[in-house]
């Protein structure tokens, strides 16, 4: 029998235990053994848990029994999980966690940490998706191409509706923190800092990239406004946050998190409401698409469980970030300013001559080129001006929208989006 540990026993260590018991049969006959949640920590001791196992509010009831063979984290936070998952490692344990932050700060130390242990990670990034998996061992022969991903099923489903239902922002973040999908802290979410959290994982399997949040693009989806959405919709986009992760030519690799205006007819933009979705490309495998459940208790405990008859298959599995050796090749992060799109850019200009050279002399100026352009009469001589580009450079599209802002032509700083196509 293997004993289980688990620290944080809400509505996901809930599920594991649940479903460790309700599915036992079938668990046991693909683990060739018993496994078993014995203990569990918990903050509050008097909130009622529908689970067996014995609570305590002392991680070291857990860390200190030689009895357990693997902790489950699942406590949330960074600081605080890496020491005690540092100290079960220590303490010769095997590990599960569902923690994303924990691995988008602390992947490699616990790399090194474990290289003796088994430590297992599939419920961090798209929750019941075996993305990790898929990636670790399903992809190994490719080099991968790019990855995108709808890694935060809070910001998809807010997204959808505001498209297909036009509802407010605001109405639509109270709503998704009411059913529960919303982090404690909803500007994980809506901040797009969740989504990248799941993406930096993802980028050490498929590239071997060291990064950390700070490294990368990071926007969320807090200015997207009805006239984008309506933009979205005349020009038959869909509006995603996207975790995006992609190689170029240079040996250098994307990684960026944003808003993204992406055509109707790709997979991508069918991943709708909460669901999570990733499109991985190969090499040689070509487009390989994922879709699940990214949070809820009994899809993310499925993605623990299924790490729990790993360890209990194989002892230690495979190298835990899926490198057992650096790679020669070596590929670095692009730099932020050096990323490659398309954009889509909306400004209020007054409707009198000049504006339109200005505008496009400024574009011109920073090597930018126009793909479309589209002038609405709003009231009192206001045009909404709405442009798309040309693959340009995020530094010059940055600058051009600094100059726009100073031209005296520009009501307010113009507001972009990132086209993917
Ligand atoms: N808050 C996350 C989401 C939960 O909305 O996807 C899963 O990490």
């Amino acid at each position: 029998m293997l004993k289980i540990g688990i620290i944080g026993v809400g509505t996901v260590g809930t599920s594991v235990c649940q479903i460790l018991e309700e599915n036992k049969d079938i668990i046991t006959a693909r683990a060739g053994v018993e496994i078993t949640p014995i203990s569990g920590v918990v903050n509050n001791l008097s909130k009622k848990r529908d689970v067996k196992i014995k609570l305590s509010n002392n991680v070291d009831d857990i860390l200190d029994d030689d009895s357990i063979d693997i902790v489950v984290e699942l406590m949330g936070g960074v600081e605080e999980p890496y020491k005690v998952v540092k100290k079960a490692l220590e303490k010769n344990k095997a590990v599960v966690t569902a923690n994303k932050a924990l691995l988008a700060y602390h992947r490699y130390e616990l790399q090194e940490i474990a290289s003796n242990n088994a430590f297992e990670y599939e419920a961090a990034v798209a929750g019941g998706i075996p993305i990790i998996n898929a990636l670790r061992d399903g992809l190994s022969a490719n080099h991968i191409n790019s990855i995108m991903g709808i890694l935060n099923g809070t910001c998809n489903y807010m997204l959808t509706k505001m498209i297909n239902e036009n509802i407010p922002y605001d109405i639509i973040l109270k709503e998704a923190q009411d059913l529960g999908y919303a982090e404690a802290d909803p500007s994980f979410d809506v901040g797009g800092f969740d989504a990248a959290h799941k993406l930096l994982i993802l980028a050490s399997i498929a590239y071997g990239i060291d990064a950390k949040p700070e490294d990368i693009l990071i926007e969320g989806i807090q200015n997207i406004n009805s006239e984008d959405i309506a933009f979205a919709k005349e020009f038959d986009y869909a509006l995603k946050l996207l975790a995006i992760a992609k190689k170029k030519d240079n040996g250098e690799v994307e990684l960026r998190v944003h808003p993204v205006l992406l055509p109707n007819s790709t997979m991508i933009s069918k991943v709708d409401g909460v669901m999570n979705g990733v499109s991985v490309v190969g090499d040689k495998v070509g487009e390989t698409m994922y879709y699940g459940a990214g949070a809820g208790g009994d899809a993310t405990a499925s993605a623990v469980i299924a790490n729990l008859v790993d360890i209990a298959r194989a002892g230690k599995s495979s190298p835990m970030l899926g490198f057992k050796k650096p790679l020669e090749t070596g590929l670095k992060l692009a730099a932020k300013e050096d990323i490659e799109t398309k954009y889509y850019i909306r400004m209020e200009v007054e409707d009198k001559s000049g504006v339109l050279a200005k505008v496009a002399t400024i574009f011109g100026t920073n090597s930018i080129s126009i793909k479309t352009m589209v002038q609405k009469i709003s009231k009192d001589g206001v045009a909404n001006l709405l442009l798309s580009t040309h693959t340009s450079k995020e530094k010059d599209i940055k600058e051009a929208l600094n100059q726009l802002k100073d031209s005296g032509v520009v009501k307010n700083m113009p507001s972009m989006i990132r086209i993917e196509e």
